[in-house]
C-alpha cells in the first residue's frame, strides 16, 4: 500500500496521528490526515481541563469535532486521557476528602467515556502516574496523595463498567528502556493487575525519543509487557530530527511483536509538534513527506 494507515492495516495494525481541533480548518493538514492515517488521538481536547473545567460542567465541542471528523473519514479514535496529574483543573487539585475525590474521578471517567461509548478503540485511562528517576514508585499527585495507590485500580474498574468494548490502557513516557526503574515499576503494576483480575488491556509507550531513536531494549520491553497478556501500543511517537533509521527501528520493533497493535505519531507536520524546534515528525512544515516517511512506510512492509 502507498499510505501509512493502509499499509499498517495489512498486518491488522493501525497507524495514527495526534490531531488538534484548531487545525482542522487547514486544508494541507486535513489532506494529509485523511490520506495517511486510520486512527486519530485528540492531542488536548479530551483532557480534564478541556472536558470538565468546572465541577460537573462538561464541554465536548472540540472533542466532538475531532471524533465526528474521524468517523466521517472512516478513522478509528484513541481516547486521551481520563486521569492525569497535568492539565488538571485547580478545583480537582484542591480536593482533600477521599470520598469526594473518588466520586469526582469516577464521575469524570464515566461521563467522558459514555459520551463516546462504542467509538473509541483504546482509552488512556491513566496517564503518567509513575515517577521519573530510580524509585519505580507512583509520582505525587492529588490522586495518589488523597486516594492512595489504589486510585489506578479504581479508575480501571470504573472505566471497564463505562465502556466494556474499549481497550483500557496505562500510558507513560520513559518506559521504553527495559532496565529503567520506571519501566519496572509499570511492569510490576500490570503484572499485579493481571494476577488480581483488575481490568487492563494495554500499555501505551509514548516513545518521545531523542535523535538516537529507541533504546536497544525497546523490542524486549514490548515483548515483555505483551507476555503479561496485554497489547502494547506506541502512542505518541516523535524523534528529534526524525532520522529515518530511528523511525524504522521503532516501527520494526512493533512489527516484530504480535501484540503491538498500532502506532501513533504525535502530530502531522513538524510545525504541528509540541517539539517543533526539533523537527521530529514525518512531514515538513509545508506538508511534504520527509525521508523518515519512506523509512516508516518501508518498515511497515510497504514500498
Ligand atoms: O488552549 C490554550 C490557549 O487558549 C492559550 O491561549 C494558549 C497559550 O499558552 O495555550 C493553549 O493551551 C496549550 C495547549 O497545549 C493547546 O495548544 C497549552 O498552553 C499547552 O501547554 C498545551 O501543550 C500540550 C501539552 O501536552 C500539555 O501538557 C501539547 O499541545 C500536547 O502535545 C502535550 O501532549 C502530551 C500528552 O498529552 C501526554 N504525554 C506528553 C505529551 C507531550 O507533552
Amino acid at each position: 500500500a502507498s499510505t501509512l494507515g493502509a499499509q499498517a492495516a495489512q498486518s491488522g495494525r493501525y497507524f495514527g496521528a495526534a490531531v488538534a481541533a484548531g487545525r482542522l480548518g487547514d486544508g494541507t493538514y486535513t489532506g494529509i490526515l485523511g490520506r495517511e492515517f486510520n486512527s486519530v488521538t485528540p492531542e488536548n481536547e479530551m483532557k480534564w481541563d478541556a472536558t470538565e473545567r468546572s465541577r460537573g460542567q462538561f464541554t465536548f465541542g472540540a472533542a466532538d469535532q475531532i471524533v465526528n471528523g474521524a468517523t466521517a473519514r472512516g478513522q478509528r479514535v484513541r481516547g486521551h486521557t481520563l486521569v492525569w496529574h497535568s492539565q488538571l483543573p485547580d478545583w480537582v487539585k484542591g480536593i482533600r476528602d477521599a470520598n469526594t475525590l473518588r466520586g469526582v474521578m469516577n464521575n469524570h471517567i464515566t461521563t467522558v467515556m459514555n459520551r463516546y461509548k462504542g467509538r473509541i478503540h483504546s482509552w488512556d485511562v491513566v496517564n503518567e502516574a509513575f515517577a521519573d528517576g530510580g524509585s519505580g514508585q507512583l509520582r505525587g499527585s492529588v490522586f495518589r496523595d488523597v486516594l492512595g495507590t489504589g486510585f489506578l485500580e479504581q479508575a480501571f474498574r470504573t472505566a471497564r463498567s463505562a465502556d466494556p468494548a474499549a481497550k483500557l490502557c496505562y500510558n507513560d513516557y520513559n518506559i521504553e528502556n527495559w532496565n529503567d526503574a520506571k519501566t519496572q515499576g509499570v511492569y510490576r503494576m500490570v503484572r499485579d493487575f493481571k494476577a488480581r483480575g483488575v481490568p487492563i488491556d494495554c500499555v501505551g509507550l509514548q516513545s518521545h525519543f531523542g535523535a538516537g531513536g529507541p533504546p536497544g531494549s525497546f523490542q524486549t520491553t514490548l515483548s515483555n509487557f505483551a507476555a503479561l497478556g496485554v497489547d502494547v501500543q506506541i502512542t505518541e511517537l516523535d524523534i528529534a530530527q526524525a532520522p529515518p533509521n530511528a523511525y524504522a527501528n521503532t516501527v520494526r520493533a512493533c512489527m516484530n511483536v504480535a501484540r503491538c497493535t498500532g502506532i501513533t505519531v504525535w502530530g502531522i507536520r513538524d510545525s504541528d509538534s509540541w517539539r517543533s524546534g526539533e523537527n521530529p515528525l514525518l512531514f515538513d512544515r509545508n506538508g511534504n513527506k520527509k525521508p523518515a516517511y519512506q523509512a516508516t512506510l518501508t518498515a511497515l512492509g510497504g514500498r
